[in-house]
């Protein structure tokens, strides 16, 4: 059989519906060119306008991919559909080898996706790897069906709110205590899985004052749908720090037994000799006086425990000094002078304790 080249036929037909479609595309790229994203969703942190300009970049160049390929796949499913006046074995033009048509149809798309590359590939370095590590350092974790957050200084888990302050960087860590679940703010553009055992980082910087969603995207149960309604609120320094410090201040108590247990002694800081008289009369007053060392009731006298030139050391055989005397309050003490019960036994805090020796300080 003759191999001849097949004769096209590009009728008038055709080069109207090419220039409907032109028209079309350029009312596409100028329709998301000038689309308010903002409008539709808002931006709450960096990189959401980033995130917004891949987006708006991907739909005016899809576009008229999208309008180009459906129209001419319905044109010429019109225009080339099987007539009546056709022979039955009728078939299409068939077209083999032509270079030109498959050198474009390689070259565009491939400068198409090598920018694209580019594009994400640079916003994906802001998001990961560019984005200042200054800020603060929080850890959120998924749990059925709520998220708790960790904060520096603060003890254990807050729960349902996350609050972060305007152009504070933040490194957020995220996992999960059961199930994977997902840590979504649409607002802010990010989004992480929360994997048990796995540790996710997300960096971004709060923009907008405002409380936004956030939103578990991984179906982890029946009340899966309950965990958008916990919201991160971004907010100035002042609200922020006010809402800081008073979870610092709330979880003190917590931190500072750990603080102590780990370093073994009871912190005395901030102890007050009032409060600690009112203690002692309470809790100690039945086996000690203010009273010289051999005045005893149960225990010795405790009037200048902590500056008797005669008993440089306490019972204990340990100098003292303020941290000695609250080991024997926390501890207790068994010797021959006597026994006294530990701190749980006579139901003392930390803090009863750091009062306490403050008040026997002052009992020269
Ligand atoms: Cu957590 Cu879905």
């Amino acid at each position: 059989m003759e191999n001849r080249d097949p004769v096209v036929h590009l009728d008038r037909n055709f080069w109207i519906v090419t220039a409907v479609f032109a028209v079309l595309s350029a009312i596409s790229v100028w329709y998301f060119g000038t689309f308010d994203f903002v409008r539709l969703l808002p931006e709450s942190a960096a990189p959401a306008g980033d995130i917004d300009a891949l987006t708006r970049f991907l739909l005016m160049s899809s576009g008229p991919l999208f309008i180009f390929v459906i129209g001419y796949l319905l044109y010429f499913t019109i225009a080339y559909r099987v007539r009546r006046s056709d022979p039955p074995d009728a078939i299409g033009t068939q077209i083999h080898d032509n270079h030109s048509l498959e050198l474009w149809w390689t070259v565009i798309p491939t400068i198409f996706v090598v920018v694209m590359a580019i594009f994400s590939v640079k916003i994906w370095y802001n998001i990961e790897v560019a984005q200042p590590t200054n800020g603060i350092a929080v850890e959120s974790i998924g749990h059925q069906w709520y998220y708790t957050f960790r904060y520096p200084n603060v003890h254990g888990e807050i729960p349902n709110e996350m609050h972060l302050e305007v152009g504070v960087p933040v490194t957020l860590h995220v996992t999960s205590s059961d199930v994977i679940h997902s840590f979504w703010v649409p607002t802010m553009r990010i989004k992480a899985d929360m994997v048990p055992g796995l540790i996710n980082t997300l960096h971004f910087t709060p923009l907008n004052p405002g409380t936004y969603k956030i939103i578990c995207t991984e179906f982890c149960g029946t009340l899966h749908g309950e965990m958008e309604k916990q919201t991160v609120v971004i907010e100035d320094h002042a609200h922020f720090t006010a809402w800081y410090n008073g979870w610092v201040a709330k979880t003190k108590n917590v931190s500072d037994a750990i603080a102590a247990a780990s370093a073994g002694a009871i912190p005395l800081t901030g102890g007050s000799a009032s409060a600690g008289q009112a203690t002692f009369a309470a809790k100690c007053s039945a086996c000690h006086k203010i009273a010289p060392f051999d005045q005893k009731i149960v225990g010795p006298g405790l009037k200048g425990i902590l500056d008797d030139p005669k008993h440089p050391n306490l019972v204990d055989g340990q100098k003292a000094t303020p941290e000695n005397v609250a080991a024997i309050l926390q501890h207790g003490y068994k010797g021959d002078i006597g026994a006294m019960p530990d701190m749980t036994a006579n139901g003392l805090s930390n803090k009863d304790i750091a009062n306490l020796v403050e008040f026997l300080k002052n009992q020269k």
